[in-house]
């Protein structure tokens, strides 16, 4: 946070500074008072106040920020911001908090101009891309990034709340539920690089088709300033499209020749992990990730052209990117148990791109092991839910998955899906392919009786689903280390 006083708070969102000490003595201690200094993190959730916060009191559907002003300034917080005056802090009382709170995040970035904004969209990837960006970015400049998934209207501003005067990236995971949303958040902070990573079918039940979702993450180039660059993946057809759309550079990333940025010669290890010749131009180096899964390939070009933008050179991004640790749990989070289990906890989120992914790593990693799906529902699909969900039961089967356990109601059309493959198949019985559970605790109980030491086990649902709870069930079973 750049340390700023109440009254250039109030200057910048246009709001009026009261204080509850000089309001009681009828204003009389009013010049008394220091003018707070805020140099403490800008938070919208009381328990996360420190020394020196601004607390922003937003009232939600259910509660009323205001009302823990108190416990705010129990842990530092020195000052709010609200629409009425609390009687605990010394605030800034404005009409609309959220304009406020995007004015003074809007302030704070202009106070550094140097700072390059990096905005990243897309259906599936973006907190993992957003990770591998960060950590390639701070090997070579101080860079500020959202904490886990904070991707909205409120993790948007409270991470660039966080840029200080010497922050040189500004990574910013730009998250849309709607048309609007992602314009909305570029204009909080101008992005000059905008990386788009793929249009899939996360959320289609609330914008109705696919390419009502391509349209709301293309916001994201349309606002790209003609000196920015827009990196896009050639290998989705309409990420590609938003080429025309943009009046910035355009940096293709894919598999494809048309890319700028290229992987060739990929191949995953027996964990999964891939390796690949990262090339652009005439030039090559190559790259071994730490995270598992093809689909980080695609996210690792993104990452790479973005920091050769910004002048890292190749050997630099092969390197970092090479170095980078999974860092937000539960993104194909593989560990294995001292009985050579192993866990490969996806569950974070589920849509029919990340699932199809995670299984294609799960066959991948299987080789001669035996390997296990357990796949909860996959939330917000609309009209489509029953389809996708079958379709990737068949697709397990396919990709010869040894086991479906598919958990709960909504998974059920994955167990159909997956008998229904394995009957039209010459291997084994469907009964013994695949399997439905109505919920966890009886996944839980399933598996803890049939696990045999080295099988690999995919759990992988919407978060709401509760699956990853079950992962981590599974791994503490014989008291492996669950990283916190
Ligand atoms: N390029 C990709 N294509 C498909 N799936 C991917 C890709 N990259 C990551 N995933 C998978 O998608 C899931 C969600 O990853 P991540 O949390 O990074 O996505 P996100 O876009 O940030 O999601 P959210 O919209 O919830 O913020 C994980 O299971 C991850 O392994
Ligand atoms: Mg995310």
């Amino acid at each position: 946070m750049i340390a700023l006083r109440l009254s250039e708070i109030a200057r910048i969102t246009g709001g009026e500074v009261f204080d509850p000490v000089s309001a009681l003595d009828g204003g009389s201690a009013r010049d008394a008072r220091v003018d707070p200094l805020v140099d403490g993190p800008v938070v919208t959730d009381s328990r996360e106040a420190a020394q020196g916060s601004l607390y922003i009191a937003r009232v939600g559907e259910n509660l009323d920020g205001h009302q823990f002003a108190g416990a705010a300034r129990s842990r530092g917080a020195v000052a709010a911001l609200s629409t009425r005056p609390v009687a605990e802090l010394a605030s800034v009382v404005v009409p609309d908090v959220q304009a406020a709170f995007v004015a003074l995040a809007h302030g704070l970035v202009e106070r550094n101009p140097q700072a390059v904004v990096i905005g990243i969209t897309g259906s599936s990837g973006k907190t993992g891309t957003k990770d591998l960006l960060w950590s390639v970015l701070q090997s070579h400049g101080e860079t500020v990034a959202n904490v886990g998934s904070l991707n909205s209207e409120v993790g948007v501003p409270l991470t660039i709340c966080r840029i200080t005067a010497t922050t040189e990236y500004l990574v910013l995971e730009m998250g849309a539920r709607g048309a609007g949303h992602i314009d909305y958040l570029t204009r909080i902070a101008r992005p000059q690089i905008g990386v788009v990573l793929n249009v899939g079918s996360a959320h289609v039940g609330e914008f109705g088709s696919r390419e009502a979702i391509g349209k709301a993450k293309s916001e994201l180039v349309q606002a790209l300033p003609a000196t920015g660059f827009a990196v896009l993946n050639t290998d989705d057809p309409i990420v590609w499209g938003m080429a025309s759309q943009t009046r910035a550079h355009v940096i293709g990333v894919g598999r494809s020749a048309d890319a700028a940025v290229r992987a060739l010669n990929v191949r995953l290890d027996q964990q999964g992990r891939p390796s690949f010749d990262l090339v652009t131009g005439a030039a090559s180096a190559p790259v071994s990730l730490s995270l598992h899964g093809e689909h980080y390939v695609g996210n690792a070009l993104a990452v790479a052209a973005v920091a050769l933008t910004v002048g890292m050179s190749l050997t630099q991004v092969a390197t970092a990117l090479g170095e980078a640790r999974p860092l937000s749990r539960w993104r194909m989070e593989v560990q294995e148990r001292a009985d050579g289990v192993m866990i490969v906890n996806d569950a974070y989120n589920a849509n029919p791109d990340s699932m199809r992914a995670a299984l294609e790593a799960l066959a991948a990693m299987g080789h001669d092991r035996r390997t296990w799906a357990v796949l909860g529902e996959m939330l917000e699909l609309g009209a489509e839910s029953v389809t996708e969900h079958d379709n990737m039961g068949r697709l397990a089967m396919r990709l010869g998955i040894s086991r479906v356990v598919a958990v709960g109601q909504g998974a059920r059309p994955v167990h159909d899906g997956a008998s229904d493959q394995a009957s039209s198949g010459s291997s084994g019985s469907s009964e013994d392919q695949s399997t439905w559970v109505p919920d966890t605790d009886a996944a839980y109980q399933l598996l803890r009786k049939q696990l045999a030491p080295g099988d690999i086990v995919l759990v992988k649902s919407s978060r709401d689903a509760g699956l990853r709870w079950l992962g981590d069930r599974l791994l503490a079973d014989t008291g492996s280390e669950v990283p916190s």
